[in-house]
């Protein structure tokens, strides 16, 4: 299975289904050796079992590839570790982590309870911190030692996170603050030979086929744009030596439409010179709004 990510060993988080299942055997076919990890949750998180990581290990090893099942949750920091560990006892090595494992309970913000919004805040927010700040002890470690790091670091963001959605508070919030830990990642640990990039991607999945049931349909015939195999090349790619220069990104795919997001940025200032009193502020915000670009709308509006 030689390919761009020949030799490479990668864990993919929440790879047992949807965008991570895809990735894993994507990564398979490009060479990789693959740790598949996932709980095996329902959708909403609750339950958990084996079944699905060991499905895709099976079908990576009857296609010949490397891979082996791994059931951490992705928001244990000691459980992370071991996740971390395993792939280097298994392998020898580390190169990358795509963090992708999470579920969904959405609601209205008014309606929202605290633990529904620290559950979703806690999979996807301490979800992407703990396996990377596992892997980047090892990845340090390395670099100390004088050893080639030549590392990444891969993680989901969303459109809601980008530009909102509605019913989802505490899942933007979260998939926003994923893509801005990815930004400073990549300030921080490029000095180690790591990268960090983001993706926000669109795909029918379980946790979409509710929502955008029209546009979740499968086609009878021609390009599937809704299929999560379209999303795992960029992330493939983005693995791969090919990107070392790639950093600090967040990346839009959907179907066959590949973008990069422009994130938040400064608009252009009205400078007064001197504290502003209150009564001053609104003719100036009036006159910021009027000047700046409408911003995107907001998914569900
Ligand atoms: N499907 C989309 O269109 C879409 C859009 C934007 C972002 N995303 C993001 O992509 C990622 C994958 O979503 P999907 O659509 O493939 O969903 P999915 O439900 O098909 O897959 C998610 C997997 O993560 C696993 N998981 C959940 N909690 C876990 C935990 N604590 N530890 C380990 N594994 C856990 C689940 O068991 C499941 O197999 C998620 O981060 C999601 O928020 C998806």
């Amino acid at each position: 299975m030689a390919g761009i990510c020949d030799g490479r060993v990668v864990i993919v988080t929440g790879a047992g289904r949807g965008i991570g299942r895809a990735h894993a055997l994507a990564f398979a076919r490009a060479g990789a050796k693959v740790v598949v990890n996932d709980l095996g949750v329902e959708n909403d998180g609750t339950g958990g079992g084996t079944g699905p990581a060991g499905e895709v290990v099976t079908a990576i090893r009857t296609a010949g590839g490397e891979a082996i099942a791994n059931g951490a949750d992705v928001a244990s920091f000691e459980e992370t570790r071991g996740l971390v560990k395993a792939a280097i006892d298994a392998f020898g090595r580390l190169d990358v982590v795509v963090n992708n494992a999470g579920f969904v309970r959405d609601r209205m913000f008014v309606s929202a309870g605290e633990d529904e919004w620290d559950a979703v805040i806690r999979v996807h927010l301490k979800g992407h911190y703990c396996t990377a700040r596992h892997a980047c002890d090892y990845w340090r470690a390395e670099s100390k030692a004088g050893r080639p790091v030549d590392a990444r670091i891969i993680n989901t963001s969303s459109g809601a996170g980008l530009q909102g959605s509605v019913g989802q508070s505490a899942y933007s919030a979260a998939k926003g603050g994923i893509a801005a830990l990815t930004l400073v990642q990549a300030a921080e640990l490029g000095r180690y030979g790591i990268t960090s990039n983001a993706i926000a991607p669109s795909a029918r999945t379980r946790m979409t086929e509710g929502v955008f049931a029209d546009m979740m349909k499968k086609p009878e015939n021609g390009f599937d744009a809704m299929a999560p195999e379209n999303v795992s090349p960029l992330v493939v790619w983005l693995a791969s030596a090919e990107s070392r220069e790639v950093t600090g990104r967040v990346f839009e795919i959907a179907g066959g439409a590949l973008s990069l997001a422009d994130g938040w940025r400064t608009g252009a200032p009205f400078y007064k010179g001197a504290r502003y009193e209150a009564d001053e502020i609104g003719p100036v915000v009036r006159d910021l709004i009027a000047k700046s670009a409408a911003p995107q709308k907001v998914y569900g509006t």
